[in-house]
């Protein structure tokens, strides 16, 4: 289907009226990839979404409409490193299989196209098209290269996403000289009736409201004394979460360029009340809570208008960290998505904190499954012996019984004939989990790579739950229920074929299932 699609694709773009500056021949380049149609690279995820070809950072404009969720993503199809940037587009049924679609928005006169949001406008509240057939519209961020002003805009759809026109009265909500301004997500709010956008401007956050998404008054600011600000804000969003009960609050996750617990880029997070006008944090100002303590979960943000009877918040970030993002050894692609992942809120002593467990939709990528009867180990066991496996490409889910009495904790180390592992772990004493990937094989890129993350155990119960995703190059851990989550990438020199799970002198009871996992390229 592909030349074909993209050949079409290339002729509509030449209709976009906002792309003054495009010219046919970059029209054609940018529609006409290199492709690595194979996704054969050893280091290639392979049950992640990554691009054809080239780079790729943030999420943007996730949306679901009409069966179809939307992934549009920064793309330059130019390079494997950063530069002007683009909408990459792919759409998917399931959350699972991606179908790669032509560039959605390309830069023009007023900028690159950076980060932004999505929705469906239902009510037709913009006029591009009608209640019977709503319009998609992209809400984005412009960046001047020349005077690097971000100013956001919009661009509608009235064909399920395919074809995109730029708002002639570009932009939206101009910028009065605030250096970093972008990354605007919109959503519905029913009880003020209005569109609210919540916008990163440099060590805060602002809301803003409109009833067409075409002009904007400001409402509020949040958060220049709350949290953390290691680093710049980028890529907000807020919404609402229920607990298992009756009982919701307020999400706003807040993403940050440096600073991040494990260093380098991470999400925060926080929880409160919005009224329609303000934001208000239910926990002090000083609190920081992180959505992933590993090194490779950024910019993460939710979809937009899934199904009501589903009613699932659904996140997606991107998998890395710009640290070293640009550095990464991949050749024709630079990064991957991290798993679509269900966020839940749920109550501590403390107070709510948000948990995320990949969506129920990546189960079906099991084909092979190992059960691993309760066993009590104690020293270094090597389970792929015990649990040989064709594929190494993995998900562990395993309980842990009495992991307060080991006096030492465990790890899970994988491994190959080298020696090189990446090893998860749990260390009694500190009461932290931790991800060590000194030792995963090429780190030569950056000095900032090579480590340990550590993250807090939240839950205080003697069962501990693990759910593990191991891809070509990369981890991803939901301990105890998705309560705490650590994401991180490793580039091997040979797969990891071997697993081995130590426990100190004390017993370990064990048991769950190792599934293999296929691929959905
Ligand atoms: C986050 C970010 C956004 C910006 C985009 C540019 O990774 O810096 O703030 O819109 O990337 O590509």
């Amino acid at each position: 289907f592909f030349p074909v699609a993209v050949a079409f694709c290339a002729v509509l773009f030449s209709c976009d009226e906002g792309n003054e500056q495009e010219t046919e021949s970059e029209v054609s380049r940018a529609a006409f990839l290199p492709v690595d149609s194979t996704y054969a690279n050893p280091y290639r995820p392979q049950f992640h979404f990554s691009p054809r070809s080239q780079w790729m950072n943030d999420p943007n404009g996730m949306v679901y409409f009409q069966g179809e969720y939307h992934l549009f993503y920064q793309y330059y199809p130019d390079s494997t490193v950063w530069g002007p940037m683009h909408w990459g587009h792919a759409v998917s049924r399931d959350l699972v299989h991606w179908e790669h679609l032509p560039i959605a928005l390309n830069p023009d006169s007023l900028g690159y196209i950076f980060s932004g949001s999505a929705v469906v406008d239902w009510k037709n509240t913009t006029g591009f098209g009608s209640v019977n057939e709503p319009p998609l519209i992209a809400i984005y961020t412009y960046h001047h290269p020349e005077t690097t002003l971000q100013t956001q805009a919009i661009a509608y759809s009235t064909d399920r996403g395919r074809n995109w026109t730029k708002y002639d009265h570009n932009p939206v909500l101009p910028n009065s000289g605030i250096k970093d301004f972008r990354d605007p997500k919109v959503f519905w709010h029913e009880p003020s009736s209005q569109w609210i956008m919540i916008l990163a401007e440099a060590s805060q956050v602002g809301l803003y409201g409109s009833l067409d998404l075409k002009s904007w008054e400001p409402l509020s600011k949040f958060g220049q004394y709350d949290g953390n600000h290691g680093g710049v804000w980028e890529c907000p969003d807020l919404f609402q979460l229920s607990d298992a009960g009756v009982n919701s609050r307020w999400v706003m996750i807040v993403s940050i360029g440096s600073g991040g617990p494990a260093g380098g880029s991470a999400s925060q997070y926080f929880i409160g009340d919005f009224d329609g006008k303000e934001f208000r944090n239910d926990y002090g100002a000083d609190q920081e809570m992180w959505l992933d303590y590993g090194k490779d979960n950024y910019a993460g943000v939710t979809w937009s208008d899934v199904d009501p009877n589903d009613g699932r918040r659904i996140f997606l970030g991107w998998m890395s960290n710009w640290q070293y993002a640009t550095k990464v050894p991949t050749e024709s692609w630079r990064s991957a998505m991290t798993l679509p992942r269900e966020m839940v809120l749920y109550q501590t002593r403390e107070g709510y904190r948000v948990a995320s467990r990949p969506v129920q939709e990546v189960y079906q990528l099991r084909i092979d499954t190992t059960v691993v009867n309760s066993k009590l180990l104690s020293g270094s066991a090597d389970w792929s012996e015990v649990y040989p496996s064709d594929s190494t490409l993995l998900n562990f889910e395993l309980t842990l019984s009495d992991v307060s009495n080991t006096g030492f904790g465990w790890e899970l180390l994988f491994e190959n004939e080298l020696e090189e592992y990446i090893s998860l772990g749990f260390d009694q004493e500190s009461n932290q989990f931790f991800i060590d990937r000194t030792e995963s094989g090429d780190h030569s890129f950056s000095e900032d790579f090579s480590g340990i993350q550590y993250a807090k155990r939240i839950s205080g119960q003697s069962q501990m739950s693990l759910s593990i995703w191991i891809d070509r190059s990369s981890i991803e851990v939901f301990a105890d229920n998705g309560t705490v989550v650590m994401t991180d990438l490793f580039f091997p020199t040979l797969p990891f074929d071997r697993w081995t799970l130590e426990s100190g002198d004390q017993s370990l009871a064990v048991e769950g299932r190792i599934h293999q996992l296929s691929s959905i390229w």
